[in-house]
């Protein structure tokens, strides 16, 4: 029987249902979400990757080298057979008629949809030089990315890292735990520009150093070199031995799909507060690949992390099955490199103060940054009950101004509140 509720407004009786391109966190967030709600109407989801769908981060937090070891599938294929959730591995979404109400794969058959969810994440963004096609040198997304360094990491003596944010850092620790020689090169004044302060920018550029990982920035690389294997990358500050490159650019997000099926699009699929296509209502976008109006952003944001991808799948999903709402997660992020373990929570746009504060022990370390005196986000080094403070905090949207913490944590100062809560 199909679930009546969800189809309020919709074309009930034809029986199509909802339909996920994308395989990823958001894809499978969506498709376990809309059983949770109780849709029982048919669920689809495409992946054009040929594993069951899995959990990017830990790929690259250590070296892989066996593909049944890596332990990051997000639940068995069961899961999805008990629910009767439709799950095409290996297969893609070419187009989608949005008139028609039906998505094209690969193959040329048409399937239709009640409603269509894109999940379609991001893609890593090219390294633009001479050479970056010859072997040796990769880029990290996939598990067969992983395995493919993870295998590389077993020999390889001299390694460069382009691009020093997550991903470049997070490996840099990988290959340095694993004896090689590393060097970062970073096109920027400064290592993960994008995503902290520069206050702990400078602060990260030495604990990275501490473990023997040379940093350069500042640098561009001009062309990998070696006769059909990398033998040195050549920066336009002299050329670096590399028997293995990795890179992490940054990523953009795959929203080519909807470009073609006329939705509106601009670095991601522009949808409303509650992830609908502005375009087509029919149509939600979630996860890397959406650009969304977001209440803990001065506008509009594309997010790529997993509490995104999670939160929004399970929004969407809520809507579909009856229950709508806007989009209001705080954003909250993490990276570990080596044993530096980076938490994020909330967004930094347009802050005006930043304040570092060291923690209870050495490795500890705390970046507050304020927007006309409030606290927005909370960077967070080795101290993860400050950053679980942080996210209740700026979850309730309690405010909380540079003067709350003098002399005080923000785990100090939430439990001196509820303390006062409990009094009054
Ligand atoms: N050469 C060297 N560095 C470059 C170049 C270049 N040509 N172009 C960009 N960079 C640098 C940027 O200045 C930035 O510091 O690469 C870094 C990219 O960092 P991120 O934006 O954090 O992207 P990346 O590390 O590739 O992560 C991609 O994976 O972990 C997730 O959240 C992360 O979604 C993100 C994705």
């Amino acid at each position: 029987m199909t679930n009546m509720k969800s189809l309020a407004g919709t074309d009930a009786g034809t029986g199509a249902g909802v339909v996920v391109v994308g395989g990823g966190q958001a894809g499978f967030s969506v498709v376990s979400a809309l059983r949770g709600a109780g849709y029982d109407g048919p669920v689809t989801v495409f992946a054009d990757e040929h594993h069951l769908p899995y959990q990017r981060p830990p790929l690259s937090k250590k070296a892989h080298t066996d593909p049944d070891g890596m332990g990051v599938t997000l639940v068995p294929e069961s899961f999805y057979r008990e629910r009767n959730i439709g799950l095409r591995l290996g297969d893609g979404v070419a187009a989608v008629d949005t008139t028609a109400r039906v998505v094209v794969t690969g193959t040329g058959e048409r399937v239709p949809y009640e409603h269509l969810v894109l999940a379609t994440g991001a893609r890593n963004r090219p390294l633009p030089v001479p050479g970056a096609e010859l072997d040796g040198v990769h880029a990290l997304r996939s598990i067969d990315d992983a395995l493919a360094i993870g295998q590389a990491l077993t020999t390889a003596r001299d390694v460069v890292v382009v691009g020093g944010g997550f991903i470049g850092l997070e490996l840099a620790q990988v290959a340095r735990a694993r004896g090689a020689r590393v060097t970062v090169v970073e096109l920027a004044d400064r290592l993960l520009s994008r995503a902290v302060s520069p206050q702990l920018q400078e602060h990260l550029r030495e604990r990275h150093e501490r473990t023997g990982v040379r940093i350069v920035t500042g640098t561009a690389v001009r062309a990998i070199e070696g006769e059909g294997r990398v033998r040195r990358v050549v920066t336009d500050d002299g050329s670096l031995p590399a028997d293995l490159v990795v890179y992490g650019i940054g990523a953009v997000p795959r929203d080519e799909l909807a470009r073609a099926a006329g939705l509106a699009v601009d670095d991601g699929v522009i949808v409303d507060e509650q992830l609908r296509s502005v375009t087509d209502p029919r149509i939600s976008a979630v996860g890397d690949c959406a650009r969304h109006p977001h209440p803990h952003a001065d506008g509009v944001v594309r997010l790529e992390s997993v509490q995104n991808a999670t939160d929004q799948g399970a929004l969407v999903a809520r809507r579909i099955a009856g229950s709508p709402g806007p989009y209001e997660s705080l954003p909250w992020f993490w990276s570990d490199q080596g044993d530096i373990k980076l938490q994020i929570a909330g967004l930094r746009t347009d802050t005006d103060e930043v304040r570092v504060l060291p923690g209870d022990s050495p490795e500890r370390l705390a970046a507050y940054a304020f927007r006309d005196e409030r606290l927005v986000a909370v960077e967070t080094l080795n101290w993860p009950a400050e950053h679980l403070a942080a996210r209740r905090l700026l979850e309730r949207r309690t405010p909380v101004s540079p003067a709350d913490l003098t002399g005080s944590t923000l785990g100090a100062l939430a439990r001196a509140r509820r303390a006062a809560e409990v009094r009054a």
